[in-house]
């Protein structure tokens, strides 16, 4: 026996409403469902909430009331069939960024390699792995905190079943780059940082903690993009697929740029399931 969850859950989710919380209830029961271990559809049939645990409860919802994402407080994300371990220097997968694994569904049916360029906690690569059967994946990443988490969800994805991926340590940008994979490779996938920096002040607090090179990319957010379709052609072969994730001010530039290159066909735009314009895929001439 203890405290009863319904009044502890009533009262947190007033808390998160009051601090601005866009999903106060939701919040709530995700966080109490971590405190206890439990699925968060079994918190109203329990007895009740000890001390500790309640204790333990109200310091995250304090910590959630100040804008902690709630990712970092249950130290997991979810990304298609995957729970990822994720905290401060690893951005936290978006719902959105799932779709590119859909854009991609025929081409990775097929692919023999497919590389993964600015893999973060390994969202992209390592639902390709889980999702597909054959082939190498490849995730590369730049920043030494993301590759830690990278390496953490690479290693306890294999535990459970799915295919290693590799890991590289390396720049999106630099020409050398898989050079071992030039024109050998079927599928590219991106969500690389794509934020004006401009928009750096008028985000939520939440943004705030993924890391800032994981997020912004120059004035215009456009600043990896040129390299990034570069490095895309140069490892894809003839026919390979591409698929980038973009901002939504950035369709008719980003279509442009990918035109003006003349080595891709097949260029088209995409749209999130609200309906922004948010992705681009393009087949290599
Ligand atoms: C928006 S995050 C996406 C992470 C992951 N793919 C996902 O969708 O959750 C962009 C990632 O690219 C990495 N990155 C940024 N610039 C890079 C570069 N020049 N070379 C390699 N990785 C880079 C960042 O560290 C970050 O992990």
């Amino acid at each position: 026996m203890g405290e009863d969850a319904r009044g502890l859950l009533a009262r947190a989710a007033q808390r998160l409403a009051a601090a601005g919380g866009a999903s106060p209830r939701v919040d709530a029961e995700l966080l109490l469902a971590h405190v206890l271990a439990v699925p968060r559809t079994r918190l109203l049939l329990l007895d009740g909430v000890t001390e500790g645990s309640a204790d333990r409860f109200a310091g995250l919802i304090k910590r959630r009331a100040q804008g902690v994402p709630l990712q970092h407080l249950t130290g997991a994300a979810p990304f298609r069939h995957l729970e990822l371990a994720v905290g401060p220097g690893v951005f936290i997968p978006r719902p959105e960024t799932e779709l590119i694994i859909e854009l991609a569904r025929g081409p990775l049916m097929q692919a023999e390699v497919v590389v993964d360029l600015g893999a973060g906690s390994g969202a992209i690569a390592l639902a390709v792995a889980n999702e597909t059967s054959a082939g190498r994946v490849i995730a590369v990443e730049r920043s030494e905190a993301a590759q830690s988490w990278l390496r953490r969800n690479a290693v306890s994805r294999a535990e459970a079943g799915d295919r290693p991926i590799d890991i590289v340590a390396g720049d999106i940008a630099d020409p050398e780059l898989l050079t071992e994979l030039s024109g050998l490779t079927d599928v590219v996938l991106s969500n690389p940082p794509y934020v004006p920096a401009v928009l750096q002040n008028a985000l939520s607090t939440e943004v705030a903690f993924d890391p800032t090179e994981a997020v912004f990319a120059g004035d215009d957010g456009l600043a990896l993009m040129p390299a990034l379709l570069q490095t895309g052609a140069r490892l894809l072969r003839p026919g390979g697929f591409l698929a980038i994730e973009h901002d939504e001010s950035h369709r008719d530039a980003l279509l442009s740029l990918v035109t003006a290159t003349g080595q891709w066909h097949e260029v088209a735009d995409h749209p999130d399931l609200t309906g922004r314009p948010r992705f681009v895929t393009a087949v290599r001439r």
